[in-house]
């Protein structure tokens, strides 16, 4: 039997209240043709404009259309099928559905799915020019790109209510090629070993106090994240105040310096790709008191010699052969001569700068912008995106690093 570019995959097509609902029958049946799984959910003003017995028939999967619908028992269907997509579509996306969307509004069962799933979402919008150029309209969309939801423009042309612009639903064929491109995405890391570090280290200086710093680990999980989604298999060596590891990843916890460098060494032989997105300490108590500091009545000022720490992702680099080692740098002023010098002073194959000043961008902020810096000098600005949009921009210029990039099938 042919493999089919979409064999086995799970997609969750959304249909709104837009007259363009009906090019959503097209969409399915190419998409089931592609070998797809399609499970349809629509909103009660799609149900205007389309039947459920269209979608039934071409996906033989039940619609669901109500909060309340149980086709399969006792599994609450608005929670399991959320959870098990590969993919959520949502085409044709009125301007009432993106604007739920972008403010988490959960009344019905297509917007409920939509905050329950955690799988990538692509929205086609389909409206009337005026609507789509509308203030809120125009913010709901940004808001949801910078959340990594991929928007599949609308086209120019005629609309239906008559007049001339920007707001037909986007042709089905690039609304396929986009579930595509995104689901080829979702695999194409497979083979591939990644050694991904997150989050603060942490050095005692007593039984109860700490050094360490500002680092949440968001970026590193994210990047654990999207490379398990992607098909790589994954090491995460997360800080122990970290945030939340992903599912699918294997967790190694660090808290000190010594600590990240043993678990790193020991797992870098056995990966292609290092990424150090974690913060170990730079510093450590030259001793660590054994029993709680006290704080002295004539109120002195305590002193507290420090000693560098080994510099783990230098000692990695040196090491690398045909590995590939990617370091984060987050500097204050000179950006990218600071992330080059870094760079080259490590023997890295790529840096990711950020500036730690940017209120949007850097430590504990769900958001970053960074300038990606090559040994050569070349560079990437990269716009301000969600940390887990910019860890798959990241992997993407892995994978074109270690040129695997065209063993991925192309669409049929
Ligand atoms: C004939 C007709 C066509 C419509 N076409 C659109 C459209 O293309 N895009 C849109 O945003 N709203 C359109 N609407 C308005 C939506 O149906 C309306 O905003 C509705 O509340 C959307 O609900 P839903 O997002 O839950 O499906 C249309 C309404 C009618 C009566």
């Amino acid at each position: 039997m042919r493999d089919l570019p979409l064999d086995g995959r799970r997609i969750v097509l959304g249909v709104s209240g837009s007259i363009a609902a009906y090019k959503a029958a097209e969409i399915v049946s190419r998409l089931v043709q592609g070998g797809a799984e399609v499970h349809v959910v629509l909103t009660s003003h799609a149900r205007e404009f389309i039947g459920a017995a269209t979608f039934r028939g071409l996906t033989g999967n039940p619609v669901l259309t109500d909060v309340f619908d149980e086709p399969y028992d006792g599994r609450m269907a608005h929670i399991s099928l959320a959870q098990g997509a590969d993919l959520f579509l949502v085409a044709p996306a009125t301007a009432n559905l993106l604007a739920k969307m972008a403010n988490g509004i959960a009344d019905d069962v297509l917007t409920t799915m939509l905050l329950a799933t955690d799988a990538p979402v692509i929205a086609a919008p389909a409206m009337n020019t005026v609507m789509f150029d509308h203030p809120a309209t125009v913010a709901n969309l940004s808001t949801l790109r910078q959340r990594g939801v991929e928007i599949v423009e609308p086209a120019e042309g005629r609309l239906a209510c008559g007049s001339d612009g920007k707001g037909r639903l986007a042709d089905p064929d690039a609304i396929v090629a986009a579930v595509h491109a995104r689901i080829r995405r979702s695999c194409d890391l497979t083979g591939l070993r990644f050694l991904i570090s997150a989050g603060a280290g942490s050095e005692p200086i007593d039984p109860v106090r700490l050094i360490t710093n500002r680092s949440s680990g968001r970026m590193g999980v994210a990047l654990a994240r999207a490379a398990a989604r992607r098909g790589g298999a994954v090491v995460l060596v997360a800080g122990h105040r970290s945030v939340e590891p992903p599912p699918g990843v294997e967790v190694v916890r660090f808290d000190t310096t010594a600590s990240y460098r043993a678990a790193c060494l020991e797992r870098f032989p056995a990966c292609d790709v290092f990424i150090g997105a974690a913060a170990p300490a730079d510093f450590t108590p030259v001793t660590v008191s054994q029993t709680k500091i006290r704080r002295d009545s004539s109120g002195a000022d305590l002193m507290i010699p420090l000693r560098s720490n080994p510099d783990v992702i230098a000692e990695l680099a040196a090491q690398k052969d045909s590995r590939l080692v990617v370091g984060f740098a987050a500097e204050s002023e000179d950006l990218r001569t600071r992330a080059l010098e870094k760079l080259r002073a490590k023997g890295l194959d790529l840096i990711v700068a950020n500036d730690i000043t940017a209120e949007d961008a850097g430590f504990d902020v769900p958001t970053n912008r960074v300038v990606l810096v090559w040994p050569d000098g070349r560079h990437e600005d990269l716009p301000l995106m969600t940390k887990d949009e910019l860890a798959h921009q990241i992997l993407d210029r892995i994978l074109g690093m270690t040129g695997l990039a065209s063993r991925t099938p192309s669409p049929a």
